[in-house]
């Protein structure tokens, strides 16, 4: 079946002795939202660091089941779409260059009229030629929801999605989540209570901080 699937087995996070999250476990199936909560400091982003296979988790394990077979570590890039503040934009690049630096980085031959779109949809069109160094942080947020689309990836990983954005850039966001491929998977990590509407579910991290069973 062509069904893609996040599985977390007792997943736990340490920084040299400081606990971040342990015996964290769930599942997420296609067309499932899930939302990831908790304190400043909690491990939101580290989850989604971690889920996004650009950090090593501390023990435990997760893993993307598609098609009957697990999804190699070094493939993970290929199905996920990751919008986070730390991810780095090429400054001195024009969305329309870090867009297609982007599909050059996975790999993939998508032509001018696709990224043009993209950036369409985002809101960026106008701007496009524009270096992202004169952008606002709002406008650069934009330029990393069409980054993470652009490969059509099974999951979407965002971490804080909507902060920096005015309310057009939120229902931009609003309309990318709730039109997101039906098969797909959305983890969403967040402190703002609006978000919470993107998931079904809540995980809140502020209940695996010690050794009680979950
Ligand atoms: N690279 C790192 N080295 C050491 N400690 C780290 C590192 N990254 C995160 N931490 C620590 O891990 C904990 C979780 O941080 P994280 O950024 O995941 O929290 P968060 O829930 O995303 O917080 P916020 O709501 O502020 O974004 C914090 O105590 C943080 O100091
Ligand atoms: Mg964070």
């Amino acid at each position: 079946m062509n069904n893609i699937q996040l599985i977390v087995k007792n997943l736990k996070k340490t920084f040299n002795r400081r606990l971040v999250f342990d015996k964290l476990s769930f599942e997420v199936r296609a067309g499932e939202r899930l939302v990831i909560t908790g304190k400043n400091g909690s491990g939101k982003s580290t989850l989604i660091k971690i889920l996004a296979g650009v950090m090593n988790e501390s023990s435990g394990s997760f893993e993307y089941i598609f098609d009957s077979g697990k999804i190699d570590r070094e493939d993970i890039y290929k199905i996920i779409g990751l919008v986070s503040p730390y991810l780095v934009l090429y400054d001195e690049f024009s969305a329309f260059e870090n867009l297609k630096l982007f599909a050059k980085i996975r790999n993939l031959k998508i032509d001018d009229d696709k990224i043009n779109q993209i950036l369409e949809k985002a809101g960026l069109f106008n701007r496009r030629n524009d270096l992202v160094r004169t952008y606002s942080s709002g406008m650069k947020q934009r330029v990393k929801y069409a980054s993470a689309i652009l490969h059509d990836p099974l999951v979407l990983l965002l971490d804080e999605p909507t902060s920096n954005l005015d309310i057009e850039g939120k229902d931009f966001v609003d309309e990318l989540v709730q039109n997101f491929r039906k098969d797909g998977i959305v983890v969403v990590a967040t402190n703002e209570t609006q978000d919470f509407k993107y998931g079904q579910r809540i995980i809140n991290l502020d209940d695996y901080k010690n050794n009680q069973s979950k």
